[in-house]
């Protein structure tokens, strides 16, 4: 058992309503506390309501993505100090779905990471290989080098990152990885986080793809599984606050 906290993040993706966030967000309150910590990453326009729904509570919360830049003109993009102005405490980058039907790079995700960390809000930074990646053998050199752009392009504030490893193929398909197939990863990430970092080892590294109730606490008794990013079980109170209690 490791000594880190564990941290349980929703990413509610686009997904929500004014009369489902309050009734999802009243289930999870309702339920405290908890022996991990525990987030939500909800769409900009809820950022309002969630920060009010949450602030008397220990709930974080948080947006899916940011702007690389500080202001500007950018139309549709938000940036960090905007998020930081809601009270956001994380923000998640890079993610798969983002990498794909945005085409974003190593490096533009690294310097939304970078953005996040000047304003003092924490980047969730995900790395993860496709299936045909996969069968190919090229999860280690994939996953090294997503975070490797992170890694040089925050320098001496590496550590202040926490990364989610999230398996393409896993995401939304109800095909998860086996808890050893995701440790295996987790301890290859870590090492590299070792190599760059003298705080790899209180680093939190999150599991994302099909996390579910019954299959969270195998998950996270992974020694370098230190919590979960989830999807679809998110946005049923009943199962994220079930996958809560599996972060003990
Ligand atoms: P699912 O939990 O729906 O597979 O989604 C995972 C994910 O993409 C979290 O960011």
């Amino acid at each position: 058992m490791s000594a880190r906290r564990k941290l349980v993040a929703g990413n509610w993706k686009m997904h929500g309503s004014h009369s489902a966030n309050a009734e999802l967000l009243a289930g999870i309150t309702g339920a405290r506390p908890f022996a991990c910590d525990v987030a939500v990453c909800v769409p900009f326009p809820y950022l309002s309501e969630t920060a009010v729904a949450l602030a008397a509570s220990d709930i974080r919360w948080g947006a899916q993505d940011c702007s690389a830049h500080d202001q500007g003109s950018y139309t549709g993009e938000v940036s960090v100090g905007m998020l930081a102005e809601f009270g956001c405490r994380y923000v998640i980058v890079g993610h798969s779905e983002r990498r794909q039907y945005h085409q974003e790079s190593d490096q533009l995700v690294a310097d939304k990471a970078r953005a996040a960390l000047a304003r003092g809000i924490t980047p969730i930074v995900c790395v993860g290989e496709t299936l045909a990646q996969r069968e190919a053998g090229e999860t280690d050199a994939v996953v090294k080098r997503q975070l490797s752009a992170v890694i040089h392009t925050l320098g001496h504030c590496a550590g202040e990152m926490v990364v989610a490893y999230e398996p393409v193929w896993a995401i939304g398909t109800g095909r998860t990885a086996t808890p050893e197939q995701a440790q295996a990863v987790h301890a290859l990430l870590r090492a590299q986080l070792q190599a760059a970092t003298a705080h790899a080892a209180g680093m939190k590294i999150l599991y994302g793809g099909s996390v579910k109730p019954d299959n969270a606490a195998t998950l996270f008794a992974q020694p370098d599984i230190d919590g979960g990013l989830i999807g679809g079980a998110s946005l049923k109170a009943a199962d994220f606050v079930a996958i809560c209690r599996a972060a003990a």
